[in-house]
């Protein structure tokens, strides 16, 4: 490589190949992950290399994020080493409205990663949480990039909480680590097993929306694992919020929530956040 060719290289970008020495095993998710020891937000660096020309596929993955996004313009605490950060880039052929489907089969896809390496199932905060014991130990962040009316790329955020740790005393109530949950006897979960079977579990569930458009295919294991499933839950869309019974989600990935009155309203995983009444579950 010339010096000019390393010099247009982005300095902060730091490829730790031996940190990812065994083959990656998936077909086409996480074909290449780029590995970076700090960055501001894995999603934000994802969407620099989209518009870079990176492929459907690019796996963003950080040590730690200096400025790690949650849903609803939250922050995302990401200390060094202690979790899974990781952006997925990809460049679906669906209408834009669709989107907030990928985010649903992210969730489960990370809850079946989380399953198959550890053999214990997170249940599902809808629309993308991940919650062990009542606790939060994954988040997803999913945000669409326009080319006029149609989706130049979506990026997926995931984050997992992985390691043995002490929350401050604000998250001891809300947050988990899959090492708290798991005991000493799993060992140290090794974070690249944990993205490869997390990524292996999405591929699956998205040849199958790439044929169906729809979440007709996955609802009743989706709604399996809901942890909302028949309990009293308050939405909150915008400065609006009410109260009914969580029934499930419908084909379009949409939360079917029973009012008092009976009716049932069909609620959208855009900027909405849904609330059990007595705690965050
Ligand atoms: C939430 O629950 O509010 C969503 C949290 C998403 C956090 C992940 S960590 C990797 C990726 N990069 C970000 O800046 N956010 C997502």
């Amino acid at each position: 490589m010339s010096m000019d060719n390393r010099e247009k290289e982005p300095k902060k970008r730091l490829y730790l190949q031996s940190e990812l020495t065994d083959p990656f095993r998936t077909e086409w998710a996480g074909q290449p992950v780029c590995v970076y020891e700090s960055v501001d937000s894995t999603n934000t660096e994802c969407t620099r290399l989209a518009n870079a020309g990176a492929k459907h596929g690019t796996v963003v993955l950080a040590k730690s994020q200096t400025a790690g996004r949650g849903r609803r313009g939250r922050s995302w605490d990401s200390p060094l080493g202690e979790n899974l950060y990781f952006s997925l880039l990809l460049k679906p052929d669906v209408m834009p409205d669709k989107a907030p489907m990928l985010t649903l089969i992210m969730a489960l896809a990370a809850a079946e990663g989380i399953e198959n390496l550890t053999g214990l199932r997170p249940m599902i905060k809808w629309p993308n949480d991940l919650v062990m014991e009542g606790k939060k130990i994954c988040g997803i962040l999913t945000e669409m990039h326009m080319a006029g009316h149609k989706i130049d790329h979506v990026v997926i955020g995931v984050g997992i909480n992985v390691r043995k740790r002490t929350f401050p005393e604000e998250l001891q109530e809300k947050a988990e680590s899959l090492e708290n949950v798991c005991g000493a006897a799993a060992g140290e979960i090794s974070v690249q097993a944990l993205l490869e079977a997390v990524l292996q579990a999405f591929e699956k569930r998205y040849a199958v929306f790439e044929q169906t458009g729809d979440l007709s295919f996955l609802q009743r294991v989706y709604n399996d694992c809901l942890v909302n499933w028949d309990r009293e839950v308050t939405v909150l869309e915008g400065q609006n919020s009410y109260r009914g019974i969580a029934r499930g989600i419908n084909a379009g990935g949409e939360l079917l929530v029973e009012l008092a009155d009976g009716t049932v309203k069909s609620v959208y995983a855009g900027e909405v956040s849904v609330r059990g009444i007595y705690g965050y579950v």
